[in-house]
């Protein structure tokens, strides 16, 4: 139970790598606190917790949205009083050769994956500043780090979250604030649902491991990243792709 008597305040928690992320820190004895834009699976996700003794609540957000993030750490210093761990890991995809890619596409991916961590991490500072301790793990992604192809906007957006998480981390680091990043590869959730076969395969091929990875494989990075013992890892990027980029 290492985030006993803690809080952990999951953004896009209702499905794929912060379903599995809810999880395993309900398990670990944190509060956790789901925050989605899906309503329904958030509730859903809540109440499976919930019936396995997890201690969790879910709101509905938008991350982009500086508004209703502000209430939902309002809501938080209220009911719980404390924010231990923000793990920034709502994302899209609007995947797009670039000579076909609208500004829409680009502006979407940009404000859910890029603005959405700005937005709820400065909300949430605040709050963690209170007790002078917080754990801070932002998802990028091995496509921030080495590009993929028909991934413009999705690229951009997670090579500039590694710009923020080490430029936090020596903001934050003096005040018991430690702020990391996870890279993850390729992962069975429903992001990969849009990906061909044929991608996916290749991908397969690729990776030294011979598999794809699971939710459980980033979840257990947030986990180990999240908890009090690492203290000494602040802006860090955690590759966590079974050598896919090797
Ligand atoms: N590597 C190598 N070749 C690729 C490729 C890749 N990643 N992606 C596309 N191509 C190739 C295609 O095979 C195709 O080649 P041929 O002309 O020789 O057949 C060519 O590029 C054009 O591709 P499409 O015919 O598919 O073009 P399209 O315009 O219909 O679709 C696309 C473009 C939407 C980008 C589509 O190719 C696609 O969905 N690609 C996968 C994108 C991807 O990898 N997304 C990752 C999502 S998961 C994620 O983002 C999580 C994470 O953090 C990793």
């Amino acid at each position: 139970m290492e985030f006993e008597k803690q809080s952990a305040l999951i953004t896009g928690g209702a499905s794929g790598l912060g379903r599995k992320a809810a999880q395993l820190f309900c398990e670990r004895g944190a509060h956790v606190i789901i925050a989605d834009v899906n309503k329904e699976q958030g509730l859903q996700t809540v109440t499976e917790l919930r019936e396995n003794g997890g201690k969790a609540d879910f709101v509905q957000v938008n991350v982009a949205d500086e508004s209703s993030v502000q209430t939902l750490i309002e809501e938080i210093r209220q009911k719980i009083g404390r924010l231990d761990v923000l793990i920034n890991n709502a994302g899209i995809t609007r995947d797009s050769m670039l000579h076909k890619m609208g500004k829409e596409k680009w502006d979407q991916v940009i404000a859910i994956n890029l603005t959405g961590v700005y937005v709820c991490t400065k909300a949430a500072i605040p709050l963690m500043l209170e007790n002078g301790y917080g754990r801070i793990i932002n998802t990028s992604s091995v496509v921030g780090l080495y590009g993929n192809i028909g991934q413009t906007n999705y690229a951009a957006a997670k090579a500039g979250v590694i710009g923020l998480t080490k430029t936090w981390a020596k903001e934050l680091g003096a005040k018991g604030i430690t702020v990391n990043a996870v890279a993850p590869g390729f992962i069975h959730t429903p992001m990969l649902d849009a990906v061909p076969e044929k991608i996916l395969e290749m991908m397969r091929q690729k990776v030294p491991v011979l598999r794809l990875g699971e939710a459980e494989d980033i979840a257990r990075a947030y986990v180990f990243l999240a908890s009090p013992q690492s203290s000494y890892i602040n802006g860090a990027v955690l590759s966590v792709d079974g050598g896919l980029t090797l």
